[in-house]
């Protein structure tokens, strides 16, 4: 099987993280509620997974990293944490639904979005995002890199217009985080969402919300911590405040073995890598007559690549590549609905989309490129 869907998740994961995902499953007690040595090494796999993700993303103090069911779970406290009825909050053109959904439920609340002008190639609309401030804005939420078309937003830039505003801006890091550097210091992110099962390669279920010492959601989940246990409401020390019950201690502790994997080949070069099989395939893909490639065609992007074949369904091009060419790809909507708005592929039913990861090879990029030729010519 050729696996390239790694914009869904991550496939395979390093040895390490198997063996640290068995060894965790294999201790007994729970972290913080049990006294058992094991418990404790249980707890130490959890320390020691805030501190490699707070390395990766330039955060000072590891308890300032939130552990969340899913980078989703992580948006939701963060948007429901930060806003209430009659503040605005401003977005892009090509948000999943992990950022729309949540935003449409706080929009019937009272919330009033504004959406910015995004355009496939180059993102974010600066100018908009400027001109889109009021008095009652007190959010920018934008996705680092689209899972659609890996169209970049120029976060940097945006965090910057925020600083000057003096409005927090979080960033949705879904399709980003252990591929592209993130630097929350530099980009002025006051909250990062992100999932724990794609490019830092641990298992599904992980995720987190780094919640900067600028910013302070209210909790959306109580309960249970472990310690400060006399309080009647969470405990404000974080990450007490935000995690409440059992953490996903296997989890986790795969996710603690990608993230030292990552911090040791270094996101630097991984990106690097990552853009010359990105490119071999976009070249290969505008190559072929009949082939409509959406978002930006050259770097700097993100590894997903979004395709048409004229006269065809995407869903059918995706069913012909899994079961006459073995290869996986993901198509249809991708949970991103205003993407394909933006791109005008909603009424068509959406794209292919191809997302090679850490471990696909040179020789993968050419048995897809030669199967969609196939395809395209009608074989
Ligand atoms: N959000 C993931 C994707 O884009 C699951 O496929």
């Amino acid at each position: 099987m050729i696996y390239l869907d790694n914009a869904a998740t991550s496939w395979p994961k390093p040895e390490v993280v198997y063996d640290a995902v068995s060894n965790s499953i294999k201790r007994s007690g729970n972290p913080g509620r049990s006294n058992s040595e094991e418990a404790r090494a249980a707890a130490t796999d959890i320390i020691e997974a805030r501190t490699a993700l707070a390395e990766l993303f330039h955060v000072a103090d590891p308890n300032r990293i939130v552990f969340a069911l899913n980078a989703t779970d992580a948006i939701n406290l963060g948007l429901q944490g930060m806003l209430k009825p009659g503040d605005h909050v401003i977005t892009s053109q090509m948000e999943h639904n992990a950022v729309t959904r949540p935003l449409a439920y706080l929009e019937d609340a009272g919330v009033m979005v504004t959406k910015v002008k995004t355009d496939p190639v180059s993102g974010a609309d600066l100018d908009e995002v400027r001109q889109a401030f009021r008095p009652e804005t007190k959010l920018v939420i934008m996705t680092h890199a689209s899972n659609v078309t890996g169209t970049l937003n120029p976060i940097g830039e945006i965090g910057a217009i925020c600083r000057e505003h003096n409005v927090p801006f979080m960033v949705d890091a879904s399709q980003s985080a252990g591929a592209i550097p993130i630097d929350v210091v530099k980009m002025n992110i006051d909250l990062l969402a992100f999932p724990g099962h794609k490019s830092l390669l641990g298992p599904t279920g992980t995720g987190a919300l780094y919640v900067s010492e600028t910013v302070s959601p209210k909790p959306v989940r109580s309960g249970g911590t472990g310690v400060f246990s006399e309080v009647r409401l969470q405990p404000e020390q974080l990450p007490y405040y935000y995690e409440a019950g059992t953490q996903n201690t296997i989890g986790i502790a795969g996710l603690c073995a990608g993230a030292h994997y990552i911090l040791e080949r270094s996101v630097n070069n991984i990106y690097f890598e990552e853009q010359k099989l990105v490119q071999m395939l976009i070249d290969g893909l505008t190559s072929i007559p009949g082939v409509t490639v959406y978002g930006p065609l050259t770097a700097p992007r993100a590894a997903a690549v979004s395709f048409n074949i004229e006269g065809m369904d995407c869903a059918d091009v995706a069913m012909i590549l899994e079961s006459y060419y073995d290869i996986s790809v993901r198509s249809g909507l991708q949970c991103a609905p205003d993407t394909h708005r933006m791109l005008g592929t909603i009424d068509i039913g959406g794209t292919v989309r191809v997302s090679p990861g850490l471990f696909t090879t040179a020789d993968e990029i050419d048995e897809f490129l030669w199967a969609v030729r196939e395809i395209s010519e009608g074989e």
